[in-house]
């Protein structure tokens, strides 16, 4: 069953996903050359801190094993799931995905951008690009009265078209008061489109693009969590939580209005 939320839980969905996008936002700030993983996941923990909120990684369990960071930070060919390390230094050249999952008043948020250090060679601007365009393709399909198969199809019709391929063994996912709800949502058609879910108002789905710009295979490293290409080349991966509404599909994960110091100073 998908959960539908009523008004309550969009309401909350509205705060947790606030949060999750301004600590995205913060976090962007503070990607540069020389600035380890490690510190980046470290921001992340104080900035979740500031907004009274809890990282919904950290201590995250898939089996046996418990996520020990409180972002995903995933560079060049890693994918997602990258666990920050002080070895791992960032450069001039590198893309970085973040991916920044809060839980807030018993909801959650989820979402993803990746940014990139000074010049990268212009396929792997188009890389970027192109996973961008995709998830707002994708977000623009959730509209109630298409299905689930209607945003996989759009995504990779257009990855596709622009000679990337989409990661197969990774989908988006309902999210609510789990991070991980029903229904999936791949990046590709993975059965008819009439067998995949109908979608209806009050759905929180997180919609999240992961592109290689090679092939489309993956695999996890020993950590047990960080998420490779097969073949080495660069990853790109964008996410947002997307309420739907017989309005049309509303991006839930936009930072706030920053009311900065900087706001009142100049108003004064
Ligand atoms: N946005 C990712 C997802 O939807 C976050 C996973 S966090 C981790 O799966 F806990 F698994 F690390
Ligand atoms: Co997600």
């Amino acid at each position: 069953m998908i959960p539908i939320k009523n008004k309550d839980g969009i309401a909350r969905m509205r705060e947790s996903c606030a949060v999750a996008a301004s600590v995205l936002h913060e976090l962007k700030k503070r990607v540069f050359p020389g600035v380890s993983t490690y510190d980046l996941d470290q921001a992340a923990r104080e900035l979740i801190a500031q907004h009274g909120a809890r990282s919904a990684c950290y201590g995250y369990q898939i089996g046996s094993r418990r996520y020990p960071a409180y972002s995903c930070i995933s560079v060049n060919e890693e994918v997602v799931h990258g666990i920050g390390t002080l070895k791992r230094i960032l450069r001039e050249g590198d893309i970085v995905s973040l991916d920044i999952v809060v839980q807030y008043n018993g909801y959650i948020g989820d979402n993803a951008t990746t940014v990139k250090l000074g010049q990268v060679p212009a396929r792997v601007d188009e890389l970027l690009s192109v996973t961008e365009e995709a998830l707002a393709i994708g977000i623009r399909h959730a509209t109630v009265g298409n299905r689930i198969g209607d945003i996989s199809e759009a995504i990779q019709k257009f990855v596709e078209s622009h000679r990337f391929s989409v990661v197969r063994e990774m989908v988006g996912h309902g999210v609510g008061q789990s991070m991980h709800e029903e229904p999936q949502i791949p990046n590709f058609l993975d059965r008819k489109k009439s067998k995949t879910e109908l979608i209806r108002p009050g759905m929180t789905l997180a919609i999240e693009p992961m592109v290689n710009l090679g092939g489309y295979r993956t695999k996890t490293l020993s950590d047990g969590w960080t998420v490779v290409t097969s073949d080495g080349t660069p990853a790109a991966h964008f996410e947002h939580t997307v309420l739907t509404t017989d309005q049309g599909p509303e991006i839930l994960t936009i930072p706030r209005l920053e009311q900065p110091a900087t706001a009142k100073a100049a108003a004064s």
